[in-house]
């Protein structure tokens, strides 16, 4: 089977694209280029206006996993053509050539699609609600999926963090290097969730698919880490972890915040944690553990190094 992987050097694509390769003849394609070239990779900006019809035609994947995402959160207000480009207009023509030649999609959305205002954990059948572009963006890529009838499984996910990109563990540890106390919000709540969980339900999505059919399993699911914490819950892990294993001398000052006291372009819900039932049901995929998967990803930036 011909695999199309776009994000490649994200976070998610790049924890994917080796699990990827055990499944088919995989093509990578970002708009950056790895330095350890090893898969076929194709260097491409998505919002140049560029055909992905063209390489699609000539790639003819049966399965086209669209980790590419503009996740600026707060940068997306001030760009939100992009941003919809990125999240909504792109992945709407992957799933139209998809559902044309019977392709399937996966394809990956957010928490930030809810307002938070939800008592419980979100269920798939919430009504979403998004505060900010990036949401607004993100919930108009689920629904030109979902419009176009191809085969697809959108993993909604939050708090999305690895050893290696953009994301809070990262900023964290440099923050705490450099020696500075911080004040952290407290009253917004999510489930962290690692990259490489998330890549490896993305498989199980996949195996379960080959060995059964897609019959039935299309759709909206949620995929989440099995914690509930507050940012600040999440730095303190973060710290206490970094301790342990000798990233860190001695954890920072940590303060909590309001969120109404740190203002940032965009809006974010207050709750956004996501109820992981549907996949277990349907798919078997449980939530991994968030404090052995922060660990994991702590002692591989030790062993990479805290620059
Ligand atoms: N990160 C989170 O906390 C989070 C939370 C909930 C849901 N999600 C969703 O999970 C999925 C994976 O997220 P992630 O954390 O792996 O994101 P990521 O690390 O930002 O990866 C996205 C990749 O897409 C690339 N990309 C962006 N614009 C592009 C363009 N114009 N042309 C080609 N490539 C482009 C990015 O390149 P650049 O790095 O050069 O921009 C990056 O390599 C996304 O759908 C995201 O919306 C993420």
């Amino acid at each position: 089977m011909n695999i199309l992987l776009t994000g490649a050097a994200g976070q998610l694509g790049s924890e994917l694209l080796p699990l990827l390769s055990e499944w088919g003849e995989v093509t990578a394609t970002d708009r950056s280029e790895p330095a350890d070239l090893k898969n076929n990779w194709l260097k491409a900006d998505i919002s140049d206006g560029g055909e992905p019809e063209n390489l699609l035609n000539r790639l003819r994947p049966g399965l086209i996993v669209n980790t590419a995402a503009y996740t600026a959160v707060d940068q997306a207000e001030s760009e939100p053509q992009t941003s919809f480009d990125i999240n909504a207009d792109f992945p709407g023509r992957l799933a139209a050539w998809a559902k044309k030649n019977n392709a399937r999609l996966i394809h990956y959305s957010t928490d930030y699609v809810f307002d938070g205002n939800a008592a419980r954990p979100y269920v798939e059948t919430d009504t979403p609600d998004p505060l900010n572009v990036y949401g607004d963006s993100k919930l108009a890529g689920e629904r030109a999926i979902a419009e176009s009838g191809c085969e697809h499984v959108i993993l909604r996910t939050s708090w999305v963090y690895s050893s290696h990109g953009k994301n809070f563990v990262l900023t964290m540890l440099d923050l705490a290097r450099r020696g500075l106390s911080l004040k952290v919000v407290d009253d917004q709540t999510g489930c962290p969730t690692s990259a490489r969980n998330l890549a490896q339900a993305s498989i199980s999505v996949i195996r379960e698919w080959q060995a059964s059919g897609a019959g039935g399993r299309t759709g909206v699911f949620h995929y989440c880490d099995d914690s509930t914490l507050s940012w600040h819950d999440f730095a303190r892990a973060i710290f206490s972890f970094s301790v342990s294993a000798g990233l860190l001398e001695k954890e920072p000052e940590l303060a909590p915040v309001s969120g109404l006291e740190f203002p940032q372009p965009a809006t974010r819900p207050n709750w956004s944690v996501l109820d992981t039932s549907k996949i277990a049901n349907v798919f078997n995929i449980r939530p991994a553990s968030f404090s052995g998967s922060l660990q994991a990803v702590i002692r591989e930036v030790r062993a990479r190094g805290l620059k």
